[in-house]
């Protein structure tokens, strides 16, 4: 690879991601490729730290792949693979967990959030994700991590890992950096823009799938919550509009100036279908691609499997490292 500053980010296999996930992360990881070595995974070893069906899973997983490859990252470019394919980030796991305290990892607001949800699964996995995530990133001495502001808590404790490691084992691991993506870095529901955009939202109408249908899409989208005024511009207290205009603002590339304009003396009705529309019309080349790719298994895992490789030879090296600096005998 070239001189370039690494670039490490994951998402988890949720079978299709929401729009949320889009704007927020995905969207963002394929131009990066052109400036940054980057590695890209899907992160399966986190997915089940909640309950999981196998075979819903398994599909999920390779649904994940295709969707990240059919939003452009290309396995050429960049390093694109399957978590649980390079068994160095459970290895490199064990390491990080021995460097990582009780306290700080309770601490960590999702895993309080997780707890709460599923208080019947509080399981040592969901404790210690953040400790994965940081063998993830260490495992390829990442420089930056795009991450949502979800993430951020978990990238600062790796960075605590890494310089903890540091400290006691001499200079070692890069800090990684966040790499935040500032605009529409959050999308909200459709029917509560208090809430974030969330999959498991029990009402469908909240939540964009980015494999949904144009009429879907636009069927969503005119149902979406607003306020009582009729009034298109961006203003504190509404979150509604607010949340709209941004989804508008990243698929058009206009500003909220022009979208004002745009919308001046026009009803919410005439707003709402124009997001659905543009929305639609922005993911219909993913849904396409997406369709291709999922219907040609092969293909899918030569890229798979070629993603494990590249991951494996530069982590491997690591972990090799790692088990060196910490004490244990060379095996070659
Ligand atoms: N925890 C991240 C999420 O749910 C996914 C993830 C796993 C990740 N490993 C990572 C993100 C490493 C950045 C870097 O979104």
């Amino acid at each position: 690879m070239e001189d370039k500053k690494l670039i490490f980010s994951a998402i988890q296999p949720t079978g299709t991601f929401t729009l949320g996930n889009y704007i927020g992360a995905v969207r963002n990881w394929a131009p990066l490729q052109n400036d940054y070595n980057c590695i890209y995974c899907v992160a399966d070893m986190h997915a089940i730290t909640v309950k999981q069906e196998p075979a819903k899973l398994r599909q999920n997983i390779l649904n994940s792949y295709a969707l990240l490859m059919a939003c452009g990252i290309d396995p050429e470019k960049s390093i694109l693979f399957i978590q649980s394919h390079a068994p160095t980030h459970a290895e490199l796991n064990w390491i990080l967990c021995c460097n990582t305290q009780y306290g700080e990892l309770s601490r960590m607001t999702q895993f309080k959030d997780k707890s709460q949800k599923h208080p019947d699964d509080i399981n040592a996995g969901l404790f210690t994700y953040p400790s994965l995530m940081a063998a993830d990133i260490l495992a390829y001495n990442a420089d930056l991590v795009p991450v949502g502001v979800d993430q951020k808590q978990h990238l600062e404790l790796s960075r605590n890992i890494a310089q903890r490691f540091n400290q006691r084992y001499g200079d070692f691991f890069t800090l990684p950096e966040p790499y935040i993506i500032d605009v529409g870095a959050k999308v909200m529901s459709l029917q509560d823009p208090t809430k974030k955009m969330s999959k498991s939202d029990e009402n469908p109408n909240a939540c964009i799938l980015i494999l949904d249908g144009k009429d879907t899409i636009v069927r969503k989208f005119k149902r979406a919550v607003t306020d009582s005024e009729a009034e298109v511009c961006f203003r504190e207290g509404k979150d509604g509009i607010n949340n709209l205009m941004t989804i508008y603002s990243v698929v058009t590339g206009k500003d909220f100036a022009s979208i004002e304009a745009e919308f001046a003396g026009k009803g919410y009705g005439d707003f709402k279908l124009a997001v659905g529309e543009a929305v639609a019309d922005h993911l219909e080349p993913v849904r396409t691609e997406f369709a291709r790719l999922i219907a040609d298994k092969a293909y899918l895992k030569k890229c798979y499997t070629e993603g494990a490789e590249r991951a494996m030879r530069i982590s491997t090296r690591t972990v090799a490292k790692v088990y060196h600096k910490v004490g244990f005998v060379d095996l070659k």
